[in-house]
């Protein structure tokens, strides 16, 4: 694998999300037009089913915590991420919508999880792996917290393949969207690293395989509006 041109190193990555906190829920409805948030509830559509009565999911870089405030109509979530900034957001919002008793939010480190092998019936990941110093070892945490049968859902950005939307869309992605996020947050930096770690990021294919080397069984990869995003699940035989 080529090494990554993108700045990942984890202190890095936690204070440009730190910096943008403020103004993170706002630009991800502009800059989506609210698809991110259908992206969610499509992630909790998936899982609830085939989740127990009285589940416990880990949502990792949980940010401000729209996906666990999600999941939480299936269950118990805890909320993970080491931005404080981002996760004192979160916690506003679960209060607010009186959720406080099913999400709970931890300061955490997704390549040194704070929690015991084979805690959770589902761990999510939102828009997180991307960011991760190294996929692969996270990956491998996920699996360890784990318990057997449970089911890793990762929710990514991808570049649509088909001729006409891709470049569309790259045109979008690369040129308009980090100026209006530049603009918005008055940070330079994280709305033009978000397309470049895009690019970089695997393609859903290349990600399914890497389920399938840290040990996932059962992978399959669904394609969101027009590939702009993908949802890869995978369980924990
Ligand atoms: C793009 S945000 C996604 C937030 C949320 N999941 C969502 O759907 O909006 C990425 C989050 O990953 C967190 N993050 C990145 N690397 C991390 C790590 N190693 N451990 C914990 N959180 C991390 C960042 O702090 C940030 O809040």
């Amino acid at each position: 694998m080529c090494p990554s041109m993108v700045d990942k190193r984890s202190d890095d990555v936690r204070r440009m999300f730190a910096s943008v906190a403020h103004r993170y829920d706002f630009l991800n409805r502009l800059l989506s037009l609210n698809i991110d948030q259908h992206w969610r509830k499509i992630t909790r559509r998936k899982l609830c089913h085939e989740l127990p009565s009285s589940s416990c999911t880990l949502d990792l870089c949980a940010g401000t915590g729209d996906l666990a405030l999600e999941m939480a109509k299936c269950g118990s979530v805890i909320g993970c991420d080491f931005c404080r900034p981002m996760l004192s957001r979160g916690l506003e919002k679960a209060r607010k919508h009186r959720l406080g008793s099913r999400v709970r939010f931890v300061e955490g480190d997704a390549l040194r999880l704070p929690f015991r092998s084979g805690t959770f019936d589902a761990l999510t990941i939102a828009f997180g792996l991307r960011n991760l110093e190294n996929e692969i070892h996270g990956l491998g945490e996920m699996f360890r917290v784990l318990r057997t049968g449970g089911t890793l859902a990762v929710l990514e950005f991808s570049l649509p393949t088909t001729p006409g939307i891709r470049q569309l869309y790259l045109a979008y992605f690369t040129r308009v969207l980090p100026k209006i996020g530049a603009l918005v947050s008055g940070r330079d930096g994280p709305y033009s690293y978000l397309p470049a770690s895009v690019r970089e990021f695997p393609t859903p294919e290349e990600l399914g395989r890497l389920f399938e080397q840290v040990g996932f069984e059962s992978v399959r990869s669904h394609q969101l509006t027009f590939g702009v995003a993908a949802l890869t699940l995978g369980k924990k035989p």
